[in-house]
């Protein structure tokens, strides 16, 4: 393999499947959301066996959804991890109520748990742990401490389709979960968001405010105030033949983590995530935690490797440093500091192929073994 091919990180697995399920859009000519997006939210509904699953155009306003179904806006708070991506966060923001910062378990880089009775105040509304990197966050014990103290839980599962804990999909444990379908996502519909919920009123609410508040189109009389986050058939049709290919991607994923792990274990200074028992994983991205990130990641650069950092700990983001926004920016966060700088993804696509993966795999020692 040379040094100028190109490896991605990540990319999703598109083909003529897609493309048969995009043909029953264009004959059908309904574009907008329609019967195929029934079919989609039929069979997201079926994987997680969520009672309801409601297709939003993305993940970011699936929450903001979730979070104003549930009646949280200004003057509330909402506990969030403090090693997300942002839109964690800003959907909070946006919705009016303020993120409080919570640190991370140092084993799962989940929310820890233990740790948010201390952020309690009169405000807090609701959690919102998320499901990292295809990892499952103590859904059992945030689902205790929120009962424990009356708030609401809204999963943030974007990255966590397929993800299971203790027997059941992640997203369906608390009021409400969330799935993003984004492009660099376990499977995808280019944008895309899907609402679970167990809860007849609460899936209600979530349909009006994604409809311009009516509980169906073609009313012109509102009771209530809404917008439009509607889905397409067009994102429909892609996800429905990404959902068909679901159990071969992960599979896959699970071939490419294993073998990381299995030709990189004697490498002192590249240590493997772990992995709660009660999680049934879904290995999204391949991470490792190492030192040198940023000179490991320069080097596969140099090769043709794309890597990708982890996420940046929130109460170090550029756009809260004026600390009026979010809650909890001064406190501890030495173990989400540490995840960050030690963090690493290796390319984890279904397409990867096994003689990409030895270039790889060849590389990461290559570079180990020049700093010896
Ligand atoms: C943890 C997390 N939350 C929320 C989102 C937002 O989803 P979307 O990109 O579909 O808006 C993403 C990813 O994209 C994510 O990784």
């Amino acid at each position: 393999m040379s040094a100028t091919c190109t490896i991605p990180q990540i990319e999703p697995w598109i083909n003529e499947a897609e493309m048969r399920e995009l043909r029953r859009v264009i004959d059908s000519t309904f574009l907008v959301e329609h019967d195929l997006t029934r079919e989609f939210e039929g069979m997201i509904a079926h994987v997680t066996g969520s009672k309801y699953a409601i297709a939003v155009c993305n993940g970011t306003l699936a929450i903001f959804v979730c979070l104003k179904a549930l009646g949280i806006g200004p003057g509330d708070e909402v506990i969030v991890p403090n090693l997300t991506f942002i839109a964690t966060a800003n959907a909070v923001l946006l919705a009016g109520a303020t993120p409080v910062l919570c640190e991370i378990r140092e084993d799962t880089f989940c929310l820890d748990v233990s740790r948010a009775g201390e952020l309690l105040t009169e405000r807090t509304r609701a959690v919102l742990p998320v499901h990292l990197y295809g990892q499952s966050a103590d859904a059992i014990a945030i689902g205790e401490f929120a009962r424990r103290h009356d708030l609401k839980v809204i999963e943030d599962a974007a990255q966590g389709v397929g993800v299971k804990f203790a027997g059941r999909h992640v997203g369906t444990f608390g009021e409400s979960g969330v799935l993003s379908f984004y492009g660099n996502k376990t499977i995808t519909c280019g944008e895309g968001g899907v609402i679970l919920t167990h809860d007849d009123e609460l899936a209600r609410a979530v349909y009006r405010l994604k409809n311009h508040g009516r509980d169906q189109k073609g009313l012109f009389i509102h009771d209530s105030i809404g917008f439009n986050f509607a889905f397409t058939d067009l994102q429909a049709a892609v996800g429905i033949a990404q959902l068909k290919k679901l159990p071969a991607i992960l599979g896959r994923k699970r071939e490419i983590h294993d073998r990381y792990l299995d030709e990189l274990q004697d490498l002192e200074e590249f240590r493997p995530v772990f992995v709660d028992p009660r999680c049934e994983p879904v290995f999204w991205f391949t991470s490792f935690l190492c030192g040198e990130v940023e000179e490991l990641s320069s080097f596969l650069r140099g090769q043709g490797i794309q890597t990708r950092r982890f996420f940046y700990p929130l109460h170090q983001q550029p756009c809260y440093a004026d600390r009026k926004i979010v809650r909890g920016m001064d406190a501890d966060f030495r173990i989400s500091e540490a995840v960050y700088r030690q963090g690493i993804s290796l390319p984890s696509s279904y397409r990867l192929n096994a003689e990409e993966q030895s270039f790889v795999i060849g590389q990461i020692r290559r570079f180990y073994a020049g700093r010896v």
